[in-house]
């Protein structure tokens, strides 16, 4: 399947809701945590298959905001598998040249969280490959606030005027400031929504939903199913399909 991907067109910036660990668990008789810990495969899964194609970003939701209202011992399983995690992982990321990112409220995870990740930011920096982010406590609402704070600072330290404030200069102050906005979501576990994620980078973005896979069972194929649809699709940006397709001629 990887053959058909036409390497001309693909998405620059992948986002992906990794979700059903809990019932991919439970299906087997077995606790939620072990569909969490079985995830892990997964995630290594398609960051090397982005690096392999050449991906620019993938950004990976692995916690939200209102993920803090689970049980504490889902939560506490869930912030030590992170640790776990990025520390037996980091090899895998520097022989893909993998650089490691986190967006969402830094603050708000557990002081050996915040350690690991910095940890393995750090060791990461020079790698010039694809720019892997954790979305960790993180939700869109959030950023969106902490955009808006940060720019009314600004306003009243007197570094920016209100009307210089526009779409450009609001993006550069998200948790994403700098990055090109989501060209493809995939969502697994079969649900169609978007669960508080990069609510300002999807606004163009390609959904894709798996609807029978669950998370720890995602493979490279299935990534390699997802981009060849995407490549399927007429984005059209709001213009009709006669402009995308002079677009496309013209090009
Ligand atoms: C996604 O799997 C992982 C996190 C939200 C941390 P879930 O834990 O939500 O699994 P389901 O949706 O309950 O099956
Ligand atoms: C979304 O999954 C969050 C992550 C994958 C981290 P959830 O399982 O929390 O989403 P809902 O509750 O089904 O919307
Ligand atoms: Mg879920």
């Amino acid at each position: 399947m990887k053959e058909q991907i036409d390497q001309k067109n693909l998405p620059r910036h992948i986002a992906v809701i990794m979700d059903g660990n809990g019932r991919w668990a439970q299906k087997q008789g077995a606790a939620r945590i072990f569909g969490h810990r079985s995830a892990i495969t997964s995630v290594r899964e398609i960051a090397e298959g982005c690096a392999e194609l050449g991906i620019e970003y993938l950004t990976l939701y692995a916690f939200s905001t209102e993920n803090w209202g689970r049980p504490k011992f889902e939560v506490n399983a869930l912030m030590e598998l992170l640790v776990y995690t990025i520390r037996e992982e980091i090899p895998t990321l520097q022989k893909n040249n993998i650089r490691l990112h986190t967006i969402g409220d830094f603050e708000s995870l557990p002081e050996r969280s915040r350690k690991e990740l910095t940890e393995g930011m750090k060791k990461t920096a020079e790698n010039t490959g694809l720019q892997l982010t954790l979305a960790l406590g993180y939700s869109g609402k959030w950023d969106i606030v902490q955009a808006a704070r940060q720019l009314a600072q600004e306003v009243l330290a007197g570094s920016t005027q209100p009307e210089d404030i526009n779409e450009h200069l609001f993006a550069a102050r998200l948790s994403t400031g700098g990055w090109p906005d989501v060209d493809l979501m995939l969502r697994t576990g079969g649900d169609f929504r978007i669960s508080n994620f990069m609510l300002w980078q999807l606004a163009y973005a390609e959904l894709y939903v798996y609807s029978d896979l669950l998370w720890p069972d995602f493979r490279k194929p299935h990534l390699h199913e997802a981009i060849i649809a995407f490549q399927s699709r007429e984005r059209r940006f709001g213009k009709t399909g006669d402009q995308v397709k002079e677009i496309v001629t013209k090009a």
